[in-house]
């Protein structure tokens, strides 16, 4: 028995008898092929490796400043591999003696890679480590090095209804602005009808471009929430049932949601008030919380500094980590570049073994296999280290 809720239909004798016809049909296909492996230089490698970098060099043409805090980076690369809008990429920093990556959602339309750009839009986060060095240093000429595009915040016809409602807070409207792009140059097929909460009017992050949008084409609408300032052309207040209720217009509707931590835990409790059915629900992911004490059931149970025992193939290292920082952040610091990407549970590429010691990992970011979970493997980007711990990674 297993706990999965699907059926399927036991195997007969007619699909035994099939199944043995296509023995000898395989076994001669198999010994009329080459033992070689394809070469990088086939037409579907090449296109692979277009679609699915490990890297891109990339080089910044443009740098847009958005008020005192957010800019836009217009990065340029040849080839570039295609996107869907809602996507992310990856940025490796080199940052003192940390190496280390970070995720920005892709704002610009999906059509801009095939001629060789994307755009990114960074926010400064006042307590965080990258972005305000991203921002202080970044400057045109540079070149930057980031993954391929990575996630699955992407509208999906087969999934998703026609109509989606977008709720967007802050910097967390960069992947909505490259979903109304993608509709309005024919790219993609719904409606989307934006809720974009801020603080204020100086806050919103590309107003005039996105009602500029919505002027071109009726399948994308905006309404700016504004929570500290009473203004004539916007709505006060925050994201609320029926607000959504009302966007909805009475049709059930997929809602995605992109924006910080606080955001998600507010506008959760309100579409429990809609009973929406899960499915329709798409949180887009948003990394581990710099420190764990505010996380549901974190026992707290270690603190000051811990040692990290690292295997490296045949050698061991000892790093110093911090009780209240994830075992990425350790392994960064220590200037040990194991594979990440999103930095929130969900991709696997940082995927760890853990040989002794134990972890928190907070529920909401725990992405893993259950055959991971039974082997003892971790995702280092979202967990806390409960003592000293000993694990094995594969560096990049
Ligand atoms: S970086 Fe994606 S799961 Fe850790």
């Amino acid at each position: 028995m297993n706990d999965f809720n699907f059926h399927v239909k036991p195997i007969g004798l007619m699909d035994m008898l099939y199944f043995k016809k296509m023995v000898p049909a395989r076994q001669k296909a198999l010994s009329c092929g080459s033992a070689e492996p394809f070469s990088a230089e086939r037409g579907a490698n090449k296109l692979a490796a277009l679609l699915h970098p490990k890297e891109q060099r990339l080089t910044i043409a443009e740098v847009i400043r958005h008020g005192a805090d957010a800019k836009t980076f217009v990065l340029t690369g040849e080839p570039l591999a295609p996107f869907r809008a809602g996507q992310y990429l990856s940025f490796r920093l080199t940052i003192g003696s940390s190496v280390l990556t970070r995720p920005y959602s892709i704002s610009s339309s999906p059509k801009w890679a095939s001629e060789g750009k994307y755009a990114v839009t960074i926010k400064r986060q006042m307590d965080g480590f990258a972005s305000p060095w991203i921002l202080d240093h970044w400057k045109a000429g540079d070149a930057v090095t980031a993954s391929g595009p990575e996630g699955t915040f992407c509208y999906e016809p087969l999934r998703d209804t026609k109509r989606v409602i977008g709720l967007a807070g802050g910097c967390g409207i960069t992947p909505f602005l490259s979903m109304a792009y993608a509709i309005r140059d024919g790219i993609e097929d719904f409606e989307l009808t934006l809720l974009y909460g801020s603080r204020k009017e100086c806050d919103i992050l590309y107003h005039g471009e996105l009602a500029k949008i919505a002027k071109e084409t009726s399948k994308v609408k905006v309404v700016n929430i504004l929570s500290d300032e009473q203004k004539e052309g916007y709505e006060y207040g925050f994201i609320t049932a029926e607000r959504i209720r009302a966007a909805c217009g009475g049709e059930v509707c997929s809602v995605f949601l992109c924006g910080p931590a606080a955001m998600y835990a507010f506008v959760d409790k309100e579409l429990e008030k809609l009973g929406l059915e899960r499915k329709y629900i798409r949180h887009e992911l948003y990394p581990a919380p710099a420190s764990p004490a505010k996380i549901p059931g974190y026992p707290g149970i270690a603190n000051g500094t811990l040692t990290l025992s690292v295997r490296l193939y045949a050698e061991t290292k000892n790093v110093p980590m911090r009780a209240d920082e994830t075992v990425l952040t350790a392994l960064e610091r220590a200037g040990i570049t194991v594979p990440s990407r999103c930095r929130g549970g969900e991709c696997g590429f940082c995927r760890t073994r853990v040989i002794s010691g134990e972890v928190f990992l907070p529920e909401a970011l725990d992405h893993r296999r259950m055959a991971d979970l039974a082997a003892g493997y971790i995702h280092p980007c979202c967990s806390y280290p409960l003592g000293n711990l000993s694990i094995e990674v594969w560096p990049e």
